[in-house]
């Protein structure tokens, strides 16, 4: 079920294991370059398996789609942001906080795009699931005090993800104690602006170009009424 996405993950954990035996056979250790703050054996950044099969999204997302989008659009960001940190103390760190301390940063701009697509795209394989689902308890409750109904934060998130001008996300967030829908362009992130994400929807052409051509409306209408993860929502609720 999982044998490309799971071959590519495999592929790059092999490599780093042999790198990591290599230096380890070198004497020299992993963190134990002495005098070398820069050394850095593993990488910080992976590309996680797929939570379901490549064509388990159909008829709403292809099959072709996914092996473009995911084995090689989130596994280029993925390649990206090691190359762009390895070497540097960012490498030590968890994505998210690679993201935080490269956000706003002009002369970081290239780690930060790429470390946030990464991110992003390990958001939105996790946003959707085959045959979708239906918000319950509290989420149901947070939705309808936010929108006053499941339909209106549907329409909400369609007019945000069409309204976003060329690249981009649309996302439902929790912003204080209120849900809200936002888009963001090219890589930008909620997180940054101290939301918490609960689903995202990716908008760049590559995501529903193979299916839909120029027809992002399709797209983002077949996501949003058969696809979304409203469990994986549920779960991004912040515990009080
Ligand atoms: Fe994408």
């Amino acid at each position: 079920m999982y044998d490309r996405k799971s071959n590519l993950a495999l592929r790059r954990r092999g490599l780093w294991s042999t790198l990591l035996v290599g230096i380890l056979m070198s004497g020299m250790g992993v963190f134990g370059l002495s005098g070398c703050s820069q050394g850095v054996a593993a990488p910080s950044i992976e590309l996680p398996p797929l939570p379901y099969s490549q064509n388990a999204l159909e008829p709403y997302i292809s099959q072709k789609t996914i092996e473009f989008h995911y084995g090689k659009h989130h596994l280029a960001y993925v390649d990206k942001t090691n190359d762009l940190i390895k070497g540097t103390n960012l490498a030590l760190l968890p994505l998210e906080e690679i993201i935080k301390q490269t956000a706003g940063s002009p002369e970081k701009a290239a780690i930060f795009n790429n470390a946030a697509q990464v991110w992003n795209h390990n958001f939105y394989w996790q946003s959707m699931k085959p045959g979708g689902s239906k918000p319950e308890g509290d989420l149901l409750k947070k939705i309808q005090a936010s929108f006053g109904s499941l339909e209106n934060l549907k329409k909400q998130l369609q007019d945000a993800a069409l309204a976003q001008f060329g690249s981009g996300w649309a996302w439902l967030v929790v912003d204080g104690d209120k849900l809200k829908v936002v888009k963001t362009g090219n890589a930008e992130n909620p997180m940054v602006q101290g939301q918490t994400p609960l689903l995202a929807i990716d908008v760049w052409e590559h995501a529903y170009y193979l299916d839909y051509q120029n027809r992002r409306a399709d797209y983002v209408k077949a996501l949003i009424d058969n696809l979304l993860n409203w469990e994986f929502a549920a779960a991004n609720l912040p515990k009080v």
